[in-house]
C-alpha cells in the first residue's frame, strides 16, 4: 500500500478509531452536559481532531465546540528546534471556558509547555491536554497529556497529520519513516 519510505506500519486506522470512541467517551465523564472548546494545533492535529470532535459529539453529551491555533517548532528537520513560533491565534477568547488543546505529538513537550503557559494566563475555566500519540522517552519538558490514546517508541513516525518535510500527513495509519529518507 504505500512505498519504500514506509519501513512499517506502527498503528493502524482501525487501531486510532477505537482508542478515539474510549478518549471521547472519557471526555464525556469528565465534561458531562457541558460546553467543550476543542483547539487544534496545526497542522498536525488536523486528522486527529477532526475525527476526535466527532466521537465527542456522537458519543457523549458535550457540546464540542471548535477553533484553531498554529504553532510551529520542527521546521524541515527531524528534531525540535526547541523555539516554538506562534504563526496563528485563536479567534475565540477562552476565558471561563473549558478548553482542551489536541495535538498529534507529545515529543520533547516543549510546544506544549509554552501553549500551555499561554493558555493559562488567559484564565480558562479549565485547561487539558488531550494526544493522541506520546514519546515520553524524549521528554525534556515537565509536561503530561491528560488524555492520550498512545505511547510510541523513540522512532520517527508520519501519518495521521503527522510529517517529515511536509510529506506523509495524509497517510491514514501511524507508520515509522525509514531512516534513509532523512539521513541523505
Ligand atoms: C510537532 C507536533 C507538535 C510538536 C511536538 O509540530 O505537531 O506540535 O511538534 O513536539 P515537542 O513536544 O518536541 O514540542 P511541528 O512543529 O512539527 O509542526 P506541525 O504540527 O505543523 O507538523
Amino acid at each position: 500500500m504505500y512505498g519504500k519510505e514506509i519501513a512499517k506500519v506502527l498503528i493502524t486506522k482501525e487501531e486510532i478509531d477505537k482508542k478515539i470512541v474510549d478518549v471521547a467517551k472519557e471526555i464525556g465523564r469528565d465534561y458531562n452536559g457541558k460546553d467543550v472548546l476543542f483547539v487544534c494545533v496545526l497542522r498536525g492535529a488536523f486528522a486527529f481532531f477532526a475525527d476526535l470532535v466527532r466521537a465527542v459529539s456522537k458519543e457523549t453529551t458535550v457540546n464540542a465546540r471548535v477553533d484553531f491555533i498554529a504553532v510551529s517548532s520542527y521546521g524541515a528537520g527531524t528534531s525540535s528546534s526547541g523555539e516554538v513560533k506562534f504563526i496563528k491565534d485563536l479567534t475565540t477568547p477562552i476565558a471561563d471556558k473549558n478548553v482542551i488543546i489536541v495535538e498529534d505529538i507529545v515529543d520533547t513537550g516543549v510546544t506544549l509547555s509554552y501553549l500551555k503557559g499561554i493558555f493559562q494566563a488567559r484564565k480558562p475555566a479549565d485547561l487539558k491536554i488531550c494526544s493522541m500519540l506520546d514519546k515520553p522517552s524524549r521528554r525534556t519538558a515537565d509536561l503530561k497529556a491528560d488524555y492520550k490514546l498512545f505511547d510510541v517508541p523513540n522512532e520517527f513516525v508520519v501519518g495521521c497529520g503527522l510529517d517529515y518535510d511536509e510529506d506523509y500527513r495524509a497517510l491514514p495509519d501511524v507508520c515509522v519513516l525509514a531512516p534513509w529518507v532523512y539521513e541523505k
